[in-house]
């Protein structure tokens, strides 16, 4: 029997795609690294419907991609290769708020906004946040354990799953963890598909934590006059208060944010590096300590000026000149590094990144921005006018060794949060020895031993 003839015994016609438009849709991510080749989109409405698509691609040797919101940056969810695309787009229920537990319990296509929107709703915060949190999945935050804008006091995805229910790559069912605080039973399984890019399994179901929300959270935007004084003025507002957020953009991203957005500047002098500060203003008290530390920074010449929002519409007008970053630089089709070393590293290798650049990109604009708050930059080459993507994409990666390898001297990461997907996957040497992937392996070998699941994603 072909294909067609298998996937119609168990799902229904309008849970089937083969049209051009919806194989070049659900067959990519936000990287566009590949031209998306699909052989089909599947819309599986349950687990057993999950489960049964992988025992069917075990029996036919037929390669499986996961597809939530298809917002990730490193092509994990690219289906280039006459794959079947497992879209989560029908499991979108919430199955189970508990206020008791902080928790809820949801299928793996539940949009994050949605699971944040709940949280509001009963007082409390689900607080992995990120600018596409409006249309990606649980199922894939998990999956590339997210991190976004609040990791410095929050943490990444990781944090809050208590419970996982997984399709193994060979068909099994396994419950895990099912939402405990305590389970000191050996290995955590939950903690391998965490960040395993559908390499191991499909998520199809999750228990999410959820916390206090804080009382009034207050922006802070300052000019900072150079990269040293970025992580003075770090360590002189988190003995202050209590940071909820640590962002950094240089003067070109506020330009191509401005232009594109249509925004104005949000200082009047313009400044080498700008940092967008958070945090938890609760009472006058806080509030006069966080400014008696901004005019510290400026009499000390860290901070050249600032703004402070008054209201709650004020500071997310504020978070833009962060958060439309990303969608504004698309424009340039960037090539996106997203690296990470140790915080307290962050000065030297931005002053080492900044010689490199000047050094060997000499032909590309960069721009980085990022969560220097928890070590992250996003270092993104601007692709010029006037050449052609693939070739663009071709010069970068020539270029990549000399960033990696500074990457690998600080011991850093050569993908903080996006994820190694197909864009990083060739360069896994860079942060993970000989001895690290050949275990990855061999775990891929136990839950996926006929290699269906997401082939070809961060392991070759
Ligand atoms: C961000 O921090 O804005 C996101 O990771 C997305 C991006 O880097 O483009
Ligand atoms: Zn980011």
């Amino acid at each position: 029997m072909d294909l067609i003839g298998k996937l119609s015994k168990h799902f229904s016609e309008e849970q089937l795609r083969f049209d051009q438009d919806s194989l070049a849709h659900f067959g990519t991510d936000r990287s566009r690294y590949k031209k998306p080749a699909p052989a089909a989109v599947v819309f599986p409405q349950s687990t057993e419907q999950v489960q049964a698509l992988v025992i069917l691609a075990n029996e036919g040797h037929i390669a499986l991609v996961p597809s939530g919101g298809r917002t990730g940056l490193s092509g994990g969810a690219i289906a280039h290769k006459q794959e079947l695309v497992v879209s989560f787009d029908r499991m979108n229920k919430v199955l189970d708020i508990n206020t008791t537990d902080r928790s809820v319990r949801c299928q793996a296509g539940v949009v994050t906004q949605q699971l944040q929107q709940i949280a509001n709703d009963n007082q409390l915060l689900y607080p992995v946040d990120f600018a596409s949190s409006g249309s990606s999945h649980i199922g894939g935050n998990i999956a590339t354990n997210a991190g976004g804008i609040r990791v410095i006091a929050y943490g990444n995805t990781r944090n809050w799953v208590s419970g996982l229910e997984v399709v193994t790559g060979d068909g099994k069912v396994l419950q895990l963890n099912q939402g405990l605080v305590k389970n000191a039973t050996g290995y955590d399984l939950r903690h391998l598909f965490i960040g395993s890019e559908g390499t191991l399994g499909f998520i199809t179901e999750a228990t999410m934590q959820l916390t206090e929300a804080p009382a009034n959270l207050s922006v802070l935007v300052l000019a900072v006059v150079d990269v040293q004084s970025l992580m003075k003025v770090f360590d002189a507002f988190r003995l202050s208060c209590r940071l909820t957020a640590f962002e950094c953009f240089s003067q070109r991203t506020v330009d191509i944010v401005c232009q594109h957005m249509g925004l104005e500047k949000p200082l009047h002098k313009e400044s080498p590096y700008y940092v967008l500060l958070e945090f938890d203003n609760d009472s006058v008290q806080k509030e006069e300590t966080v400014l008696a530390t901004f005019e510290r920074c400026i009499g000390q010449g860290y901070v050249s000026d600032g703004v402070m929002s008054q209201s709650a519409q004020q500071a997310k007008d504020l978070w833009r000149y962060r958060e439309d970053i990303s969608e504004s630089i698309n424009n340039y089709t960037p090539y996106k590094n997203d690296i990470a070393v140790r915080v307290s590293d962050i000065p030297l290798f931005v002053a080492e990144l900044d010689q490199l650049i000047a050094q060997r990109y000499t032909h590309f604009e960069s721009v980085w921005y990022g969560h220097i708050g928890d070590g992250n930059l996003h270092l993104n080459i601007l692709k010029p006018e006037n050449m052609v993507a693939e070739d663009f994409f071709t010069a970068c990666a020539e270029l990549n060794p000399h960033v990696f390898a500074l990457v690998k001297k600080l011991q850093g990461s050569i993908s903080a949060e996006h994820g190694v997907g197909l864009v990083k996957r060739d360069d896994l040497s860079y942060s993970r020895s000989e001895d690290e992937v050949a275990i990855m392996r061999a775990m891929k070998a136990v839950f996926d031993p006929r290699g269906v699941m997401n082939p070809g994603k961060i392991l070759t």
